[in-house]
């Protein structure tokens, strides 16, 4: 069992390992804007991670790809649909305005 919590909602959840954050978010209530349905293809479901990165799959290079078109830069974004949780603890990100 993970914790996500979302610094500047407030919001704070429990979830399992296996899940995306952008599935996680759905299933908890959050409203998290993902405009191609979780395929890495439109950088919609764009986080930044404060801090539990370790607890989370490593960014491969279709999703920098897909950041870098939008004009996100990799090093401080992670597509939820594309962070799957990995590990136990508490994982702490923020959600940035909605394009
Ligand atoms: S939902 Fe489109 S890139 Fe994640």
């Amino acid at each position: 069992m993970s914790v996500i919590r979302y610094d500047n909602l407030d919001v704070e959840y429990e979830t399992e390992i296996g899940d995306s954050i952008l599935d996680a978010d759905l299933e908890n209530g959050v409203d998290h804007t993902c405009d191609c349905g979780g395929n890495c293809a439109c950088s919609t479901c764009k986080i930044i991670v404060i801090s539990g990165a370790e607890l989370l799959s490593s960014q491969q290079e279709d999703e920098k790809d897909t950041l870098d078109a939008y004009g996100w830069n990799p090093d401080e974004y992670r597509l939820a649909c594309q962070c799957i949780v990995e590990g136990e603890g508490r994982i702490v990100l923020n959600m940035p305005e909605p394009e």
